[in-house]
């Protein structure tokens, strides 16, 4: 019985209502299209090879921003889960034909059963929800030309690698609203190896794609995945806002370059929380531009909130605020981080010629196991996209808030550089207890050009950060930011067959 058909094969059609009559049929419809909390019954499917395949009236539970009427399979537009066909040509025309359907019913949804699915870069489009089976690895093909060059980011002006344009991310989205990326922790496998060697030899001719990017939009979710061995970044949300991460395991080797785990960029009103990563570089990379170009294009990252993080960066920080920071950072809410084996914490990574600021930042409930810095303020990062950045475009840092912390086998408390002439303020650390390792560094603390106060902390800080009396106690913000109002629904999947 068919719903809606498509001038193409394969066709939609109700597939649990055959045998049923006209008008339950229409009754049942319009409780699908009208409800939010739907159930994916409405299917995509092959006509031609639907009989081919097991058939499972399997239920899917998962959590979503937003529930799909639609859903389609991978399979159902020739997809091969066998490791060596390519799935970009699969991919890209399942999401072209889902996109039809807008958001009718609330939208549609991709199904990636079990299998290991090469694809090349495919791009995303809006209601839209891309769910991994948890047995699901999508790999990133390490044919070059499989990878789209785009223009380089506008509050960069060129690309991290390589001056000029950059390859697109595996899964790329921009200008969208209301977009998922999901499943019962399934993978996405960047096959990294390749690209992290031509970076080393020097012979990338673009800069290297990140697993997850996604521009220009609002109301995001990326939840419950595996992201193993990214090229370089691994999800970077930019000039975007309502951004709900949740869940997400990243590994790669601790070697590797530049593989960041989490990088909001210029954005509004994000939450990342329940997360795991280890990873060769920042296990979250808070940014928003480039020297002159992050100053020209002025969009902060603001109102952010990170929270449950367990990381392993033995060569970077937990928490990188920076470098790129030049269309400023503020209002930054991080708590019960838990670093093991890492170079810093929360490391501000700034220097001349970013302009921009970095303020009002608040981090409690800290666990550190194995640091060289707990704390790190670097204010002459250097690293400059080219030689037309401003010397007179010095960052604001200031209210930087730290509380609560237990650290053991540090090598150095705090390192904690301003730059001269042009001091960081406002800095509060309270309630921290420094375990310093056996091979310490004297001293255990070294304050340039900063300026503050601590209550309460071990060993003791330097003169810039005297204690004051009665303690206080670097206020954590009371009332939450709306993205921690976010709600989630419990959506359902019938997988037809899998
Ligand atoms: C992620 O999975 C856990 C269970 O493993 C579930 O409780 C949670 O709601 C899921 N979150 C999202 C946003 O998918
Ligand atoms: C994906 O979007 C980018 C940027 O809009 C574009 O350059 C690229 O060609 C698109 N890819 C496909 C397969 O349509
Ligand atoms: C996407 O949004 C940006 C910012 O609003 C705009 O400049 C750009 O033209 C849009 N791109 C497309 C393809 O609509
Ligand atoms: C997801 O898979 C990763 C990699 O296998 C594993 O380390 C992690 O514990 C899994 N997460 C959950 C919630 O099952
Ligand atoms: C880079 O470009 C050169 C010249 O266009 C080409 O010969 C070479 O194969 C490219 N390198 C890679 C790694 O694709
Ligand atoms: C000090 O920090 C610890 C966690 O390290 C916390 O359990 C305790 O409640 C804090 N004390 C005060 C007075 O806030
Ligand atoms: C302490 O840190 C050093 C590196 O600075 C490391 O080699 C050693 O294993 C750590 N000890 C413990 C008990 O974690
Ligand atoms: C403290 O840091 C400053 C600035 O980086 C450096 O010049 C100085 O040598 C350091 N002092 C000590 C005693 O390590």
């Amino acid at each position: 019985m068919e719903l809606l058909k498509n001038p193409h094969k394969p066709h939609i059609f109700i597939y649990d209502l055959q045998g049923m009559n006209l008008k339950s049929v229409l009754i049942v419809v319009l409780f699908f299209l009208s409800g939010t909390n739907v159930y994916g019954r409405i299917s995509y499917h092959n006509l031609h090879h639907h009989h081919h395949h097991k058939h499972i009236n399997g239920y899917f539970q998962y959590s979503a921003i937003s529930c799909r009427a639609y859903s389609a399979s991978i399979t159902d537009f020739g997809g091969v889960g066998d490791g060596v066909t390519s799935n970009t040509k699969a991919f890209q025309t399942a999401i072209d034909h889902l996109s039809k359907f807008g958001s009718k019913g609330g939208g549609s949804l991709l199904y990636v059963p079990a299998g290991r699915w090469l694809t090349g870069s495919f791009n995303l489009t809006s209601h839209f929800t891309l769910f991994l089976h948890q047995d699901a690895v999508l790999l990133a093909t390490q044919d070059e030309n499989e990878w789209a060059v785009i223009d380089p980011l506008p509050s960069y002006g060129r690309g991290r690698d390589t001056a000029g344009g950059r390859y697109i991310s595996l899964i790329f989205g921009t200008n969208l609203t209301d977009v998922i990326i999901t499943g019962n922790n399934g993978t996405i496998h960047g096959q990294g190896q390749l690209w992290w060697d031509k970076f080393h030899q020097g012979v990338l001719n673009y800069t290297r794609p990140y697993l997850i990017e996604i521009m220009y939009s609002t109301g995001i979710q990326i939840s419950n995945l595996t992201l193993i061995d990214s090229p370089s970044w691994n999800v970077h949300p930019i000039y975007s806002s309502n951004i709900f991460i949740q869940g997400i395991t990243i590994l790669a080797p601790i070697r590797s370059p530049n593989t960041d785990g989490i990088n909001p960029d210029s954005c509004t009103n994000t939450r990342i929380e329940d997360c795991y990563i280890v990873s060769g570089d920042d296990c979250i990379a808070v940014k928003s531009g480039w020297d002159e170009y992050g100053i020209a294009y002025g969009m902060p990252t603001q109102q952010l909130v990170i929270r449950r993080l367990t990381c392993i960066s033995p060569t970077s920080a937990v928490i990188a605020l920076g470098s790129e920071m030049s269309g400023g950072i503020q209002d930054v809410r991080a708590e019960d981080i838990v670093a093991i084996n890492s170079e810093s914490g929360v490391r501000i990574k700034t220097g001349v010629g970013r302009g921009g600021f970095v303020k009002d930042i608040y981090v409690k409930g800290f666990t550190m196991h194995t640091m060289r810095w707990a704390f790190w303020m670097t204010g002459n990062y250097g690293s400059h996209p080219d030689d037309k950045w401003d010397p007179s475009a010095i960052p604001i840092i200031q209210n930087i808030n730290y509380r609560d912390m237990v650290a053991e086998n540090v090598t150095m408390a705090g390192r904690l550089e301003g730059i001269s002439g042009d001091p960081f303020t406002g800095i509060c650390i309270s309630n921290v207890t420094i375990g310093m390792a056996q091979s310490a560094k004297k001293p255990t603390w070294n304050c340039t050009n900063v300026a503050g106060v601590s209550s309460d902390v071990t060993p003791q800080p330097c003169a810039a950060l005297p204690p004051v009396q009665g303690g206080k106690a670097c206020d954590f913000p009371q009332e939450k930011l709306p993205i921690e109002d976010v709600k989630v629904q419990n959506c359902f999947y019938k997988a037809n067959y899998m």
